[in-house]
């Protein structure tokens, strides 16, 4: 942490503390929001996914933290979705303190990350790219407003090393790695927009290590046990990162220990 700047947490100590989570019905995501209410500085927080209204894991966390936890319901890959879920937080609180973006694929039902060129598919590489670059500028676009108060906001977007361009030693995945170095490129170029619209943003750019969560389970075999993080550590590790940061931050891309991952 830098002299000069305050991180969020000091910078809303005489106010509520708002955040919002996308991913919020499974793995890290989850993970984070549960530490989140947790935590008593904390005022509301916003969990969102497709199905977070519906989700058999969020029932009983909004009967524990009532109105503390709103639910909403958004595909973060749409527009309108955006547009109606930024309505939809306004009416609860007009600035938000940390955005968290958790929400990501890597495989699905009917999709398998590439292992060769033959198995790159138009269909595919724009799936993904949907969720995990185009969803976090979009979210981005979508609550500006309330991002820009002039409160040491923070603006945090999972990312991934495999999206490291010069870290690429092993090939495949090509619409994942893609996805996620595009994604790295669109969170540095706003993290400069948003040091001109609030100088005390941050605009963090996180890989949470290999985690145990749904996302990562078929590729787990090769994954050494102390390199397999719970995802309870992981969102641990990422929250006290996205704590200690502050505007002189903004534009890092870094990992679970704290370390720059090179683009
Ligand atoms: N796990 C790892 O080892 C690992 C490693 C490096 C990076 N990461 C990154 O960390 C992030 C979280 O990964 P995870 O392992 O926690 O994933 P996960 O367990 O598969 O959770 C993904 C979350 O994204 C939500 N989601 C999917 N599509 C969505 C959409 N269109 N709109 C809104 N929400 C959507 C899902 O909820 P609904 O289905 O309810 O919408 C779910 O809550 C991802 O960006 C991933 O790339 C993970």
């Amino acid at each position: 942490m830098s002299v000069g700047h305050q991180n969020a947490f000091d910078a809303a100590a005489d106010k509520p503390f708002g955040a919002l989570v996308t991913g919020a019905t499974s793995g890290i995501g989850l993970a984070m929001l549960r530490q989140l209410l947790d935590d008593s500085r904390l005022g509301v927080v916003f969990a969102v996914s497709r199905s977070a209204s519906r989700s058999e894991v969020l029932r009983p966390l909004r009967e524990t933290y009532g109105e503390r936890l709103v639910l909403l319901d958004a595909d973060i890959t749409d527009e309108g979705d955006l547009e109606k879920l930024r309505d939809k937080v306004s009416v609860r609180s007009e600035t938000l303190d940390w955005v968290i973006n958790a929400a990501g694929i890597l495989h699905a039902v009917d999709l398998q990350p590439e292992k060769t060129l033959e198995q790159v598919s138009r269909v595919n590489l724009e799936r993904v790219f949907a969720l995990n670059a185009f969803a976090p500028i979009l979210l981005a676009k979508a609550l500006m407003p309330l991002l820009c108060n002039g409160q040491a906001a923070v603006f945090a977007s999972l990312s991934a090393r495999v999206g490291s361009i010069t870290d690429n030693r092993s090939g495949g995945w090509y619409a994942y790695r893609a996805s996620k170095a595009a994604q790295n490129q669109l969170m540095k170029t706003l993290a400069i927009e948003l040091a001109r619209r609030n100088r005390n943003a941050c605009c963090l750019t996180l890989h949470p290590g290999t985690v145990d969560t749904p996302l990562s389970a078929p590729f787990q075999a090769r994954v050494p046990p102390d390199k397999l993080f719970t995802k309870e550590k992981a969102a641990m590790q990422l929250l006290e990162i996205i704590a200690r940061s502050t505007a002189a931050d903004t534009g890092r891309f870094i990992a679970w220990d704290g370390t720059d991952v090179a683009w």
